[in-house]
This record gives C-alpha cells, structure tokens and sequence, in this order.
C-alpha cells in the first residue's frame, strides 16, 4: 500500500497559521484533488475544522481525533493503529494534515507528495524536518514563474531499507 502524506510546505518549513493554510494556491488544490481522489483522506480534527466545506467529496474521509466524536461525512480514527486497520487493503491512504499528523506519520509514510512553495511566510503550524538520506525524489515539476509565489510540485519515496 502506497501510505502517503500530501502538503504545501513554504520554505521556512511553515504549513499554516490560525488553523488555517498559507496562501491561496488555485493549482496546488487542483493538483491535491487530482492526487487524492478516487482514495482515502486521513486527518486531524483541526484540519477537519478548517475545511470550508467539511468532508472532502470523492474521497473516504477519516478524521483522528482522541474522543467519542463525529464528524459529518467522516469516519474517526483514535490512533494510527487503527487509521492503518481501516484502511486495510486500499491501495493508497493520504495524510492530508496537520501539523500534528504530518509529524507521527513520518514513522508511517513511505511516499510523500510536496508542494514546496518558494516563499516564508509567518506561521504557527510546521512540516516536521525531512531526512534527506531516507527519500529520493520520483517526481518534480517546478512552476519558477508563478504568481504570487513560485512553487515546485515534488513526489519523494522512501529509499528500500
Ligand atoms: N500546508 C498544508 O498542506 C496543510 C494541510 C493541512 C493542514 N494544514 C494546517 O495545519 C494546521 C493544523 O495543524 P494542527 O497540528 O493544529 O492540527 P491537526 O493535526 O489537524 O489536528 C490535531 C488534532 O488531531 C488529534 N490527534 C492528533 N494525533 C492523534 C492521534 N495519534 N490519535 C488521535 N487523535 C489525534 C489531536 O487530538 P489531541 O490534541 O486531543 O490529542 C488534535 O485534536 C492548520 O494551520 C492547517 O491549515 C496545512
């Protein structure tokens, strides 16, 4: 199974602040909508909080949360064991954020999908550090002339132990 995290990450490693994302990037959510589609979303309560229009449709939804609760459109998850029970035998699973789900899928994920936008911003949400020596990239498609922000879209993988 391809267990995958998707992002956009700013270049001071920055993913968000006030429990929302960055900057509004039209061809980045194109781009997460084509990546994840037809698969299963995993995410945290707060970034459920922040989608504007709830579950993300065309996509199984699964929020992590610690208690008993719902979320319209969503199954709940209480820990990552269970995400992976879940989930067993679909082909490819996105962690879709935040901060704090990005940071304990590191030990999980063996693909991840980046947006690197070639901005800072100011920011209370963060990637956890990447080890460069345990991925390669697969994929990249650099956009240097963008506006407002130039941005890179790159899919890494996990080297083979
Ligand atoms: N740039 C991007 O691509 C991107 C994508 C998504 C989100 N974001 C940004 O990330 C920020 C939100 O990140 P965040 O860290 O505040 O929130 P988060 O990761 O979305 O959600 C945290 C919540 O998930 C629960 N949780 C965490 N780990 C869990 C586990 N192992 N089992 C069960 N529940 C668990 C936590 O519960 P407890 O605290 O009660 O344990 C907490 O309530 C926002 O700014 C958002 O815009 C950016």
């Amino acid at each position: 199974m391809e267990i995958a995290s998707i992002v956009a990450v700013a270049r001071n490693i920055a993913i968000g602040r006030n429990n929302g994302l960055l900057c509004h990037l039209p061809e980045d959510l194109k781009h997460f909508k084509a990546v994840t589609s037809g698969h299963t979303v995993i995410m945290g309560r707060n970034t459920f909080f922040s989608l504007p229009k709830g579950a993300l449709p065309h996509r199984r939804n699964i929020v992590m949360s610690p208690d008993e609760e719902q979320f319209p459109g969503c199954e709940t998850a209480h820990s990552f064991a269970e995400v992976m029970t879940l989930c067993q035998g679909e082909d490819k699973i996105f962690f879709i954020g935040g901060a704090m789900i990005y940071r304990q899928a590191m030990e999980w994920v063996n693909s991840l999908y980046i947006t690197w936008i070639h901005h800072d911003f100011e920011a209370d949400a963060f990637f956890p550090e990447i080890d460069m020596s345990v991925w390669k990239e697969a994929e990249r498609e650099d956009h240097f002339e963008a506006e407002p922000y130039p941005y890179s879209f790159v899919h890494y993988v996990k080297k083979e132990a």
